[in-house]
Order: C-alpha cells, then structure tokens, then sequence
C-alpha cells in the first residue's frame, strides 16, 4: 500500500472565469472549531495541500483562517472556499463576516450551500460579492441540472462556475455532470470516501490490492482522474498524507468502468436524494 506524500504538484483545473482550481482540497466539515480544525488544516498545509474548504455552516472559520496565517505559506499560494448558509438573506453580509473570521480579504471560490428558498433568489448576492472582489470565483452546491439551469438564467454579470455535489462511484451522478460540462459548470467531489462508507467496500478494495495503493487513493483518483477536484477530510495526519498521494498513479479503463458500475444513482442529474432544509 502506498500512503507516502505527494510525489509532484497538485494539477489545477481551469475553471469557465479562467481562474484555476487545485484538483486536491482539504474538507473540514465536522471538525471541531479550535486546536482540531487548525491542527488538521496545518497538517493538510504540511503535506502539501493548497485548497481548503470550509463554509459559514462548519462554524470553523476562525480556525481555518488562524492555520492558514500560522502555516506562513503566501496568501495567493492558498485556494479558500467558504459557503454561503442559505438560511441567512444577504450573501454581501455573510462573507463580510466570513472574511473577518477567516483574517483575509477575499476568498478564491464562494458557493451557496444548497438552493433552500429556490436556487435563484441568491445569485444577485452572490454576483455582487464577486463585483465587491469578496470572492475570485462563485457558483454552488447540492444544485441538480434544473436548478443549475435557472440559476443560469438570472445571472447578469457571473454565472457559477462549479457545482459542488456528493459524488463518488456510489454516487455517479452522471446526467449532473454531463450537464455541468455542458454549461461551462466545474462539478466537484465532496463526501468522496461516502464520508467514510465507501472505504471497505469489496470491489473498492480488491483494486486498491492489485494497484497498490489504499481504498481511499482509489476512491479520490476515481475523481480526480476526470478533472473532478476532491476534497478528502480527515483528522489523522497519515490519512491527511494518504490522501494526498493521488497524482503518480492511475486507474486503468478497466478499473474505471469497475467503479463506475458501483452507482447507485441511475446516473442521476439531480445532486440529492432529498432535501434537508424546510
Ligand atoms: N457542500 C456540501 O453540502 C458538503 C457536504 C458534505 C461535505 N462537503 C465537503 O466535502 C468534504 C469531504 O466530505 P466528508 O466530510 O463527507 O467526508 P469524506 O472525505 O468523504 O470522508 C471522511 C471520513 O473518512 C475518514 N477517512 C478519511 N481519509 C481516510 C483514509 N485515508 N482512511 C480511512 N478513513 C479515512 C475520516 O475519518 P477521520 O477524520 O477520523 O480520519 C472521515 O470519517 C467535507 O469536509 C466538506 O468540506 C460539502
């Protein structure tokens, strides 16, 4: 099993505003706010990570933000995104607070977390931080093609550029991601591992066994070797290195096809089994 540190850079995907976006992140949702988050995110610095996902919902702001200062590596160098919480009603608010918690003054990538409300209402928001340079890029999360589609539709200035949905070989969304390419959308991967479900899975295992390398390298190259940026969590620093080692090896067309016969999802182009917000 080869779970060593990264053996060359990160690639980036260019996204449809011309900015770029590392193919590896590090997810910090359900990382306690305080010495555990600014540990992991440092550990994830350490190794070479140079994307950091965070959202205003995580409550882990400040501590992402007191890691990315204590790492002393340049702000430019570092790719932050945080979350709008649909809950709240102005997007130019909230990443106000966001930047203050997080003791910078933009970040790269700013999504809404999902579409409650509609996936529409938000968007004029979220363009004006772009103008307001709070945030390089937006888009959104948890958005099906429909969803996506209408969002297209009201935007003046910026349409979305990602689309950040669950999406794994169990969930292959592949009538989302057909349509996100379609529409200059970048999809990305969260819950990548199936927020740890999908690590013991027997076909998962029997190809990290034959190639070498870990179920999870196997699960996080599934995506990354279609350009889908990931964005593995972990609060173990030889997980954090594991993860990262995903860019001196491939998957085979076979071992590829293997996994995506996993689905579960029909190839869906919605980005969720239900809703989760009233
Ligand atoms: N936009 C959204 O609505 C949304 C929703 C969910 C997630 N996300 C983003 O995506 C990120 C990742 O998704 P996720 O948090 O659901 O989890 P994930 O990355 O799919 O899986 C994380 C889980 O797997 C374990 N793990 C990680 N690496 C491992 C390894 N090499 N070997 C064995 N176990 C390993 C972790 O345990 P330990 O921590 O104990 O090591 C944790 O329990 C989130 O942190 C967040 O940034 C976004």
């Amino acid at each position: 099993m080869t779970s060593g540190g990264m053996t060359s850079e990160v690639p980036t995907r260019k996204l449809a505003d011309g900015n770029e976006i590392p193919l590896l992140g590090f997810g910090v949702w359900q990382v306690p706010d305080g010495t555990e988050c600014a540990a992991a995110v440092r550990a994830a610095l350490e190794a070479g990570y140079r994307h950091i996902d965070t959202a205003q919902a995580y409550g882990n702001e400040e501590s992402v933000g007191r890691a990315l200062r204590e790492s002393g590596i340049a702000r430019e160098q570092i790719f932050v995104t945080t979350k709008f919480y649909p809950g709240k009603k102005d997007p130019v608010a909230e990443i106000e607070a966001s930047l203050r918690r997080l003791g910078i003054d933009y970040v790269d990538l700013y999504i809404i977390h999902w579409p409650q409300g509609g996936p529409t209402w938000a968007w004029p928001g979220m363009e004006r931080a772009r103008e307001l340079e709070h945030a390089r890029s937006i888009g959104v999360s948890n958005f099906s093609l429909s969803e996506l589609e209408q969002t297209l539709a009201v935007s003046t200035s910026t349409p979305p550029v990602i689309n950040q949905v669950q999406f794994s070989p169990f969930e292959f969304r592949q009538g989302l991601l057909e349509g996100c390419e379609r529409l200059g959308v970048s999809l990305e991967s969260y819950s990548s591992l199936g927020t740890g479900r999908h690590l013991d899975d027997p076909t998962v295992e029997t190809i990290a066994k034959a190639s070498g390398r870990t179920p999870a390298q196997v699960l996080l190259r599934w995506c990354a070797q279609r350009e889908i940026p990931v964005l593995p969590k972990s609060t173990h620093k030889e997980r954090i290195i594991e993860n990262s080692a995903l860019f001196d090896f491939a998957l085979s067309d076979s071992d590829m096809a293997k996994l995506d016969d996993l689905d579960t999802t029909g190839r869906t182009s919605a980005a969720r089994e239900g809703k989760w917000w009233s």
